[in-house]
C-alpha cells in the first residue's frame, strides 16, 4: 500500500487478510466512511446549520443528548442498516440493540459505536470524533440478542475512529497494525497518510481530568504526584499535561507522539454504583484494540481491557491507555 492510496482501495486490499471475508467487509467499511464524511460535513458547518446545542432528551446513561449526538446516531443507522452488511447495531445513544427493518437483508457483522465522542466540545468548536467496533454476528440469526454483542475486545474484527479536527482523519485497525487516512474534502475521499503507526514506549505527557483528584484511588494519586514532582521527584524528569475531554482527540495525540491517558475509577464514580466513566463496548475496547496494535497498552489499571468478559452493552470501565511503559507503571501501582 502506498501513501495517497484511497480508503476504498485500501479496504479491498485489507479484506484479503481477513479469514472468510467476502465483499461484505469492504461494503461495511465503505458505509462507515460515508457516515463519517456526513458527520464531518455537519460538524464543519457548525452554526451555519441547526445542529449545535442540546436535543432536550437523555440517553440511557442519563446524559443530556446534544442535537449532534442524535443526528450522528441517525446518520450511522441510515448508512449501515440498509445495505446488507450488518445484522444489528448498538450505540451509546440507543438504550436497546437496533434491529434492522424486517425487509432489509441481514449481513454478518455487528457494529457498536459512539456516534459522537466528546459531545461537550461541540458547542465550543473543539475536536470531536466517532468510534466504532466491529464484531462477527452469530450466523443465521435474524435479530441478534444483546448477548451476541457481549464478546471480549479480543474478538473484534476491526475497530476505528474518525476525528473531526482541523482536518478529518479516519484511523483503522483490522489486527494488522494501525493506519491513518486524511479526508480530502474536494476529492471526497479518505487518502492513506500514515502507515503502521507506533506509539513510543516512553512518554513525558499525561492526560487526566485533575478536577477529580480528591476522589482518586491511592495508586492514581501516587502516579500523578510523581509526574507533577518532575525532575525533583522519583521520576527524575518533568512531565507535561493535556486534557481535551474528547477521548478520540486524546488517543489521536497519543498515537501521534505518545502519552498516557487515564479515566480511572474514583470515589464519585463508585458512589453512583458505577465502575468507570468510559464505556467498554464502544469506547474502551475499540481504542484498546487500536492502541495495542500500535504497540501501546490499555488496562483498567488492574487488568487488560481487551480480555474483559462484558456483562452489558453500556457497561463502564476505568481506562488507562497509551505508551506501554507508563501504562505498565500505573497498572503495577494498582496491583503491587
Ligand atoms: P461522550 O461525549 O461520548 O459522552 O464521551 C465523553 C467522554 C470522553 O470522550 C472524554 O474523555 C470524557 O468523557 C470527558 O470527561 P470529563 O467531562 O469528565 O472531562
Ligand atoms: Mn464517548
Ligand atoms: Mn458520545
Amino acid at each position: 500500500m502506498h501513501i495517497g492510496t484511497t480508503l476504498t482501495n485500501y479496504i479491498i486490499e485489507t479484506q484479503r487478510h481477513i479469514k472468510g471475508a467476502t465483499g461484505e467487509f469492504t461494503g461495511l467499511l465503505n458505509d462507515l466512511a460515508v457516515a463519517c464524511k456526513k458527520i464531518a460535513d455537519l460538524v464543519n458547518k457548525g452554526d451555519l446549520v441547526d445542529i449545535l446545542g442540546t436535543a432536550g432528551s437523555e440517553n440511557v446513561q442519563g446524559e443530556q443528548q446534544k442535537k449532534l449526538d442524535v443526528i450522528s446516531n441517525e446518520i450511522f443507522i441510515e448508512a449501515l442498516a440498509h445495505n446488507g452488511h450488518v445484522a444489528a447495531l448498538a450505540s451509546e445513544e440507543m438504550d436497546e440493540v437496533y434491529h434492522l427493518p424486517a425487509d432489509r437483508p441481514r449481513g454478518k457483522y455487528l457494529v457498536l459505536f459512539d456516534p459522537l465522542d466528546g459531545s461537550s466540545n461541540i458547542d465550543v468548536n473543539v475536536s470531536v470524533g466517532t468510534i466504532f467496533s466491529i464484531l462477527k454476528a452469530p450466523p443465521g440469526v435474524e435479530n441478534p440478542e444483546p448477548a451476541a454483542f457481549l464478546k471480549p475486545g479480543t474478538e473484534q474484527v476491526a475497530a476505528g475512529y474518525c476525528i473531526y479536527g482541523p482536518s478529518t482523519m479516519m484511523v483503522l485497525t483490522t489486527g494488522h497494525g494501525v493506519d491513518m487516512f486524511t479526508l480530502d474534502k474536494h476529492f471526497g475521499e479518505f487518502l492513506l497518510t500514515h502507515e503502521g503507526i507506533q506509539i513510543p514506549e516512553d512518554t513525558q505527557e499525561f492526560a487526566i481530568n485533575a478536577s477529580n483528584m480528591r476522589f482518586w484511588e491511592a495508586p492514581v494519586k501516587r502516579y500523578i504526584d510523581e509526574c507533577l514532582a518532575g525532575k525533583d521527584g522519583p521520576r527524575g524528569k518533568d512531565f507535561n499535561m493535556r486534557w481535551v475531554a474528547s477521548m478520540v482527540a486524546e488517543v489521536h495525540r497519543i498515537l501521534t507522539r505518545g502519552g498516557v491517558f487515564m479515566y480511572p475509577t474514583d470515589e464519585k464514580i463508585k458512589a453512583k454504583g458505577q465502575e468507570g466513566k468510559l464505556r467498554l463496548m464502544y469506547e474502551a475496547n475499540p481504542m484498546g484494540f487500536i492502541v495495542e496494535q500500535a504497540g501501546g497498552a490499555c488496562t483498567t489499571g488492574r487488568e487488560r481491557i481487551m480480555t474483559i468478559a462484558p456483562r452489558d452493552i453500556h457497561q463502564r470501565v476505568p481506562v488507562v491507555l497509551g505508551s506501554r511503559n507508563e501504562v505498565e507503571r500505573v497498572t503495577s501501582y494498582h496491583n503491587g
